[in-house]
């Protein structure tokens, strides 16, 4: 395949007929200030830090830095507000939070680019997964809020009070949306803090929100690092946490609550499994396969990072796959051709080259298609590894990028038991055009979400999360309620 030697944007030339999504008008602030009480606040001490963009490490945005003073300040505001939003009826508090999904949706292509620009993540992603599934989940659980007492029956269920949420930097407005939609259907009132890289999106939601005249201090955005995301955790008038983003965190999240009121739910790492058995449809499981890893960059949490594939198949898979890698355009997320993106930021860039590296001195067998990366920003080539084993650190350790171990296996109880010999369980998948077989492996395989036939399928009414070191708790569908209510 011939490749475009022009660094900035690498593309194979028959599809090279879009030009990269405008930045005209997309209203980006120099300066974003902080989301309390129904304001935008200075931070009390002044701090401010910049958002890059990944893919040029170009500053866009100064963004506040909250400190233990911003946080209290906002869990106060939140804690009045309680007082008369949990006391409206559901079908008031459903208006607030459709008018949110309608007004994402109205704005949607803002919100894409401003994604893929602070992210890193293909524009495609962005435009057709991301945003749309944020709107969708403001109004599945709109249409809850009315509907507690069918959700619960004859359980009487209350809201908690104030909820902490701290959310990570792969799916920003998608988990913004993930968190605050279900806790506001119930009746609670909200901190929410975005990741440090990826700000700017719950931002442009505050000014939604803010537009939806929903009553000040019912949603508070707030935003900083790891010690901001402390403050929220470790405030004694939040009633709830809920988490998404690295296991080690979660760990800290899950000692520092133990023995407090606050109710917790964790959404963690992960190291799914991707199952081919000889049986199945092989070209669309080969585009599974690119789909389970190199979706988002890999930067998925539920991402298919360990491939197994039947030992009958298995060159054929193999060889597939390569040759479907050497068509994948990497470059300029805003290019609507871009199948995979920049890296977040340099410190994952660096973790996951850490990992490449641990993968070759164990003795694995890489491949990456021939391409040529952009100079400047964060960028890593689709990676294979053959010739690895269990004891692998590479197959053990989420890398949170695309980097892919490829295993074979002879029989089921083989597979199943590899596949669960992790850590984690937060998701599998299985390819087979066999149907017994299918529900036999869901039954076996440990892991809180397995796609049949398919890989990283996100919808609002399906309940998502993990077992293990994977996290507890779901999120999404009915069982997703349940977290932000509690019973007499
Ligand atoms: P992280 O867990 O540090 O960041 C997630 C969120 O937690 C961010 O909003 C961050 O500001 C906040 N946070 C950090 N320290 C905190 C603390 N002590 N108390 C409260 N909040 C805190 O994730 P990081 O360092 O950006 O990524 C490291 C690795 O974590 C990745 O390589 C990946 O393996 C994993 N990860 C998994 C995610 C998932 O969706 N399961 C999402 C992000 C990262
Ligand atoms: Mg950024």
């Amino acid at each position: 395949m011939q490749k475009n030697k022009d660094n900035s944007m690498f593309k194979a030339s028959w599809t090279y007929n879009e030009a990269p999504e405008s930045t005209d008008h997309i209203q980006i602030k120099k300066k974003y200030d902080l989301y309390i009480d129904g304001k935008f606040s200075k931070p009390i001490k002044g701090k401010y830090f910049d958002t890059l963009n990944p893919s040029t490490n170009e500053k866009i945005a100064s963004v506040a830095e909250a400190t233990s003073e911003d946080v209290d300040a906002a869990v106060q505001a939140a804690k009045k507000a309680f007082e008369s939003w949990s006391k409206l009826t559901g079908k008031e508090r459903g208006k607030y939070i459709f008018r949110i999904a309608r007004l994402i949706q109205e704005r949607a292509r803002e919100f894409a680019v401003i994604e893929s620009l602070d992210g890193g993540k293909p524009i495609r992603e962005s435009r057709d997964i991301d945003i749309p599934l944020a709107a969708n989940h403001f109004f599945y659980y709109a249409g809850w809020a009315d509907k507690l007492a069918y959700a619960f029956p004859n359980r009487n269920p209350k809201p908690i009070g104030v909820v902490g949420q701290i959310i990570p930097w792969n799916f920003p407005l998608l988990m913004a949306a993930w968190k605050l939609a279900p806790a506001l259907a119930t009746g609670n009132t909200v901190v929410l803090k975005p990741a440090e890289t990826t700000s700017l999106t719950a931002l442009k939601l505050a000014e939604i929100i803010h537009e939806s005249g929903i009553p000040k201090g019912v949603v508070n955005i707030v935003t900083g690092a790891g010690e901001t995301g402390a403050a929220i955790v470790n405030h004694p008038d939040v009633g709830k946490i809920a988490f998404t983003g690295s296991t080690n965190v979660g760990k800290y999240i899950q000692k520092a609550t133990a023995g407090t009121h606050k109710k917790l739910t964790l959404e963690l790492g992960g190291k799914g499994a991707n199952i081919i058995f000889e049986d199945a449809a092989i070209d669309q499981a080969v585009e599974g396969i690119i789909n389970a890893i190199f979706f988002n960059q890999g930067h998925v949490c539920c991402a298919g990072s360990r491939l197994f594939v039947q030992e009958s198949v298995a060159d054929i898979v193999i060889d597939k796959l390569k040759n479907r890698m050497e068509t994948l355009i990497i470059g300029n997320p805003l290019d609507k051709n871009t199948d995979i993106g920049a890296i977040n930021s340099k410190k994952q860039l660096q973790t996951i080259e850490n990992y490449i590296k641990i993968g070759l001195n164990e003795g694995g067998e890489i491949y990456q298609p021939d391409c040529n990366l952009p100079k400047n920003g964060n960028w890593c080539a689709p990676t294979l590894f053959i010739n690895v084993s269990q004891s692998h650190r590479i197959v053990q350790e989420e890398i949170f990028g695309p980097v892919l171990t490829i295993q074979t296996f002879r029989t089921i109880n083989e597979v199943v038991e590899k596949a669960n010999n992790t850590p984690y369980g937060l998701s599998a998948g299985v390819w087979t055009q066999n149907g017994a077989k299918m529900f036999h492996l869901t039954q076996k395989l440990n892991a809180g979400v397995i796609w049949g036939n398919t890989f990283n399928k996100f919808d609002a009414t399906s309940p998502f999360g993990g077992t293990k070191e994977s996290g507890f708790g779901r999120e999404g569908g009915l069982h997703g309620l349940k977290p932000y209510v509690k019973f007499d």
